[in-house]
């Protein structure tokens, strides 16, 4: 057996670690696998945005636009169609877009020639969501436009209250801009529709109930805009485009898996609409349900929509519903009070603007779930997430078993610290693996090293919004980045079952923490149980 003197085992560790995480590699195009050709043909369409006076439209959507546009992304002909009740004029409303664009926009400045040529297919239309007479006079400005295609393919988007998603549906198909879907060629239409979905398993259920009543379910595009980032479309490439990881992603290697969904800022001015969600819902129910199913879920068939789809409904029907004795012991909330975070005096959230003096609304949730099925059985998945907390981060962090009790595991005790792979989701995106190396020296010491992958670094600064993505590939028609009707109704019935263990129980004095600390000590004790420990996301120079 070959064997390695002490010098030699130091020099080596140093070497590979130093190397390992300064190596650049210079690769060049043609050493890309564009997976672009099986991407559908991107056709001349219609964006009829309803909602247009609100905010998503000014914040998100146009800036989204606006980039696809500069990047050449979108089709050679196309409208975008502002629908709202206000009185505007094309100009009126072009005006205030430019005017949020230069807020909003992502890159700055604005290129003055760039939004010129963009600003001529934005048009404006007036009319109320309920009044048939209205969907006539969008369907004439449609036809107006010349271009049939501009009058069939249409992307509806609903950036309107939920309550009135029955009204537009029902509408649009009385009027027959919306049509079962047909053979290729002759226009296709679809509904985009934004997250809340419903605030349980009922109201999910009755809300589908109405759009699919009048639209098919191949043409409702659920947004979640986790899905749009980049880093969480890249945990399926992780997983499944490396032979190494995939090995050790099951029970015998992994020891318990954490989820964090971090956020620096306070509930601000959504006090209202957040008395009504609470982290649960605004966050559990879709974006880290949505993280972990990607995490966890099973090799799909093929890269098509409805086979990853299928793996991921399969992966969030096999979380064990919790019974309320289970949720006591398995779900902590949390609230922050005031404290200091970044050096400011912050209020607490009892104190914010349209909060009840005495809520017992989650500002923090976190859980520890298990997913029973032949990979995943008795692995804990930790999920956390609160507002407040001392850094905005998304990670996961796969914890692997430790070392047999035996040489360094013996010798060092809790001290060895076990493998770990973290999933920087955001920010400074990146992945992370952690093991053990030796302390260059004449003394003999062992401590956590790392090698890391910076997107940056490797790809250079690239943050395109979510919603870029998110919108192209709903006019290109690709399902694969939006939830399925039966993936939000398995995600609510989860949220639902912990919900139910909360009903009349006001938050416990260990739920509550400071403003700027990692949350209440009752999340703390919820891992010291199975003796593990929170590791909070770091900074990433
Ligand atoms: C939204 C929630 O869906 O996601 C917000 O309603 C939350 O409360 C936001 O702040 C977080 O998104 P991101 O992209 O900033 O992580």
């Amino acid at each position: 057996m070959k064997t390695y003197s002490r010098w030699g085992l130091s020099f080596l560790f140093y070497f590979a670690t130093l190397s390992l995480v300064n190596a650049p590699i210079n690769f060049d195009e043609t050493t890309v696998c564009r997976l672009d050709s099986q991407r559908k043909v991107i056709e001349p369409c219609s964006i009829v945005i309803f909602g247009a006076s609100g905010d998503l439209t000014s914040r998100k959507l146009i800036p989204a636009l606006y980039h696809l546009f500069k990047d050449n992304q979108l089709p050679p002909a196309f409208r975008i169609i502002g629908f709202a009740r206000r009185e505007k004029t094309d100009e009126s409303f072009r005006a205030e877009l430019r005017d949020a664009l230069g807020k909003f926009s992502r890159t700055k400045p604005v290129d003055e020639a760039v939004w010129n040529k963009f600003a001529e297919h934005i048009v404006y239309c007036m009319g109320d969501l309920t009044d048939q007479a209205a969907y006539q006079k969008l369907e004439q400005r449609l036809s107006s436009f010349g271009l049939p295609e501009l009058r069939n393919n249409l992307l509806f988007y609903l950036a309107i209250s939920p309550s009135q998603f029955g009204d537009a549906v029902e509408n649009l198909e009385k009027t027959k801009l919306l049509k079962p879907p047909g053979p290729i060629g002759e226009g296709w239409q679809r509904i985009v529709v934004e997250k809340p979905f419903g605030h349980d398993l009922a109201s999910a259920h009755a809300l589908n109930g109405e759009l699919t009543r009048y639209a098919h379910e191949s043409q409702v595009f659920r947004i979640d805009h986790y899905l749009g980032k980049e880093t969480v479309q890249n945990i399926l490439m992780f997983r499944f485009s490396n032979a190494i990881f995939e090995r050790l992603w099951n029970r015998d290697m992994v020891d318990h898996i954490q989820i964090t969904v971090s956020e620096k800022h306070s509930v601000g001015g959504r006090g209202g609409y957040y008395e009504e969600a609470g982290a649960m819902r605004d966050m559990l129910q879709n974006h880290i349900l949505q993280v972990l199913a990607l995490v966890a879920m099973e090799p799909p068939v093929s890269l098509e929509a409805e086979s990853i789809r299928d793996e991921k409904v399969k992966l969030l029907k096999s979380i064990r519903q919790l019974t309320p004795d289970e949720v006591a012991k398995q779900v902590v909330r949390g609230q922050y009070f005031a404290g200091v975070l970044d050096g400011r005096p912050e209020t607490g959230y009892r104190q914010a603007e349209k909060v009840k003096p005495d809520s017992n609304v989650e500002t923090y949730v976190a859980a520890k779930l298990y997913v029973d099925n032949w990979r995943w059985s008795g692995v804990p998945f930790y999920l956390r997430t609160g507002k407040c907390l001392p850094m905005g981060a998304s990670e996961v962090r796969i914890q692997f078993r430790q070392t047999p009790n035996v040489l360094f595991a013996a010798a060092c005790g809790n001290k060895l610290d076990p493998n770990a792979l973290t999933l920087r989701l955001q920010p400074n995106e990146g992945i992370t693996m952690r093991f053990n190396g030796k302390v260059p020296g004449a003394k003999v010491g062992v401590r956590p090293v790392r090698m890391h992958f910076s997107y940056d670094s490797e790809f250079g600064a690239y943050t395109p919004e979510a919603y870029e993505r998110l919108l192209l590939e709903a006019v290109a028609g690709d399902a694969t980045l939006f939830i399925r009707r039966d993936e939000v109704e398995t995600a609510w019935q989860i949220v639902d079952s912990i919900r139910a263990g909360w009903e009349g129980k006001p938050l416990s004095n260990r739920e509550f923490y400071a403003a700027g600390t990692w949350g209440p000590i009752a999340a703390e004790e919820l891992l010291a149980q199975a003796g593990h420990v929170w590791r909070d996301p770091q900074p990433i120079k």
